[in-house]
């Protein structure tokens, strides 16, 4: 294929909407002998980053033929690199290839060209996040393109729903107003590394459901902090887009499956049923989890079908 036939251009929803949802169906994400999990985007392919302030998607076009798709978004951050410590980074997300057009430099070519897109709109660091056995992904970017790794994170997920864990009734809770929540962001965490400077925005997001704090039993949230707190905020996922997991080995399926038979058949155990990764289903983001004080308050804020806790790290940075 020469490069001469290939156009990248803006997403226009109502000519490629169909289309770019068929090519990340027939997208898998990851190495194909474990399982992956599916982003079903609700019939809006553009919902993972249009909550953000500013963002752009492009498309691969070869002929009449869409064969691949890339997504990008900015925000202003902290980071500690003196003289400065904010800069505007760029997000990559959602880059995918048809199996069938793979390693002919669409890929290398949607990154290159959103890369331009940040550079016009002054964007100091490009980042994304990846998997460390997607070795394609990895290659691409490290490889080919120069990224180097920033972060390893942990994504944390724990089905609710069936929450065996009581919390102790020694805490009191109280959900903040937004303006109560931004100020705690940004007089405790406005100094760690990526701290998003529109917090505000976010928090005022009709997606965002609160920040929670929980303190000791007897003491008052007020115009001084308790001995020892904790807070965390709750963003709602699932709104925008569900997850599904493909491709998993027959045995989780079966364990799966068994689990909630078990459940069913003898509720009186209060057996943990395994919930159904292979259904669509919608999370909470927690975030902004942080703690002041020497007592441990261990809580969960309210969630839905499942709550991810994403420590932003594995960022690759260039
Ligand atoms: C990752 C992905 C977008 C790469 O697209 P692509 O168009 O095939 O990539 P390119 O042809 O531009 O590859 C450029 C370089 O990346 C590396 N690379 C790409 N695919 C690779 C693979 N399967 N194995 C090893 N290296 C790979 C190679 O260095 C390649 O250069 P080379 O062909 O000269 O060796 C594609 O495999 C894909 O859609 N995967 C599924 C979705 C995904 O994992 N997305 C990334 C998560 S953000």
């Amino acid at each position: 294929m020469g490069y001469g036939d290939l156009v990248i251009r803006s997403y226009n929803a109502q000519k490629d909407r169909v289309r770019v949802e068929d090519l990340v169906r027939r997208c898998e994400v990851g190495p194909a002998e474990r399982g992956f999990l599916f982003t079903d985007t609700l019939g809006d392919p553009i919902c993972r980053i249009k909550n953000s302030p500013v963002y752009t998607m492009l498309v691969a076009e070869l002929g009449n033929q869409l064969v691949g798709v890339i997504q990008g978004s900015m925000k202003l951050v902290t980071l500690h690199k003196p003289p400065k410590n904010l800069a505007r980074v760029g997000y990559i997300l959602g880059l995918r290839v048809v199996p069938l057009y793979r390693r002919q430099r669409i890929g290398f070519r949607l990154v290159i060209k959103l890369e331009e897109w940040f550079v016009v709109n002054g964007v100091d660091y490009a980042y994304m996040a990846t998997e460390k056995d997607n070795e394609a992904s990895f290659k691409l970017f490290v490889d080919k393109l120069s990224y180097v790794e920033f972060r390893t994170p942990a994504i944390l997920v724990n089905p609710v729903s069936h929450r065996m864990l009581r919390i102790s009734s020694n805490f009191e809770f109280e959900k903040l107003k937004v303006e109560e929540a931004e100020s705690l962001y940004r007089k405790f965490m406005s100094s760690t590394e990526f701290f998003s400077n529109d917090i505000g925005n976010i928090l005022r997001n009709k997606l965002s459901l609160g920040t929670w704090v929980a303190y000791p039993r007897g003491e008052s949230w007020g115009s001084t902090f308790p001995s020892s707190w904790a807070m965390l905020s709750v963003w709602n996922s699932g709104e925008l887009f569900k997850l599904r997991l493909g491709n998993a080995p027959s045995s989780c399926l079966m364990y799966t499956k068994s689990s909630q038979l078990m459940e069913k058949l003898f509720p009186c155990f209060k057996l943990p049923a395994i919930p159904d990764f292979w259904q669509p289903f919608g999370f909470y983001f927690v975030y902004g989890v942080y703690r002041e004080g020497r007592c441990r308050a261990s809580w969960c804020g309210p969630c839905a079908d499942s709550c991810i806790t994403w420590h932003p790290s594995q960022r690759i940075v260039r």
